[in-house]
């Protein structure tokens, strides 16, 4: 991926690691422009910075993005570069029967809201020079967080999918994991303050120093997310799980 001259669409801009991502690619010499649900935010991200453009889109209503896509294709057909990081991450018990909704939001949202979305840019991206799609998924993609069962479910999709995309768009579109570990922003309530979470700049200021090296690396992973990443890897899965959730009762 180039590091400037792109055009960028990355969802849930308007607060956490998105907002940051919008600012740093920004400021270093890209068009970005920034969706999610709460215009006020959206606008706040795009503050004092010219190039960053704001629109409310919600990635669970499947009617709202073909329309989106439509639109900002006709605004900026130099869009080159996708970023799907809106995500939801409800906390659960999934050992007694509940109200589903949360549930079945936080697949709509973090699972079908990238496919669709990149299913209604596809075309588009595959005619233009230096395309890339980044998928944002977690480091609990690779061991589950009991607690947010579904979530995490919907993260290890979001990274098989993505290893599919990139093979079938190769040399055509690149396609990138961004992986983030534990980061202190507000995905669940009181995580921008939880001790042993990542600070958010820190986190940018990794990620950021991966996004440079050329080639840009198919998986964007911190140092912080070999814990999670590597486990199965280097044998220690089990003991990864147990230390994550606790002992089973
Ligand atoms: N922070 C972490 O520890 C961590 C770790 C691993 C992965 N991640 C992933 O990183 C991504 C960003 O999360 P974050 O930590 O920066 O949390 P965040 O501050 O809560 O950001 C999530 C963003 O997604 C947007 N969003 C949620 N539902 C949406 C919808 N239906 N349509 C459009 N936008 C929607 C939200 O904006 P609106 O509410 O205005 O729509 C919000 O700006 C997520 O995919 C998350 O799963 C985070």
């Amino acid at each position: 991926m180039k590091t400037s001259g792109n055009t960028i669409l990355l969802t849930g801009g308007g607060t956490g690691i998105g907002r940051e991502l919008a600012r740093r690619w920004h400021d270093a010499g890209n068009v970005v422009i920034v969706t999610g649900r709460r215009l006020g935010s959206l606008e706040e991200t795009a503050r004092d910075r010219q190039n960053i453009h704001a629109f409310a889109v919600d990635v669970a209503d499947p009617t709202a993005i073909a329309a989106f896509a439509r639109d900002i294709l006709s605004r900026f057909p130099a869009l080159n570069v996708l970023v799907n990081n809106a995500g939801i991450m409800p906390l659960e018990d999934v050992s007694v029967s509940r109200d589903l909704s949360s549930a079945e939001a936080c697949v709509t949202t973090n699972l079908l809201g990238p496919i669709r979305m990149t299913d209604a840019l596809i075309e588009h991206l595959r005619g233009q020079g230096d395309a890339a799609i980044v998928n944002v998924s977690s480091g609990l993609a690779f061991v589950p967080l009991v607690g947010a069962a579904v979530y995490s479910a919907t993260k290890a999709a979001i990274h098989s999918w993505t290893d599919s995309l990139r093979f079938a768009l190769k040399d055509v579109v690149e396609v990138i994991e961004l992986a983030p570990p534990a980061v202190q922003t507000e995905l669940t309530p009181g995580q921008s303050t939880r001790g042993g979470y990542m600070p958010l700049d820190a986190f940018i200021d990794e990620v950021m120093g991966l996004f440079v090296r050329q080639p840009t690396p198919e998986l964007i992973g911190v140092e912080r997310l070999a814990f999670l990443r590597n486990a199965e890897a280097e044998g220690r899965y089990e003991q990864t799980f147990t230390t994550l959730n606790g002992s089973a009762h």
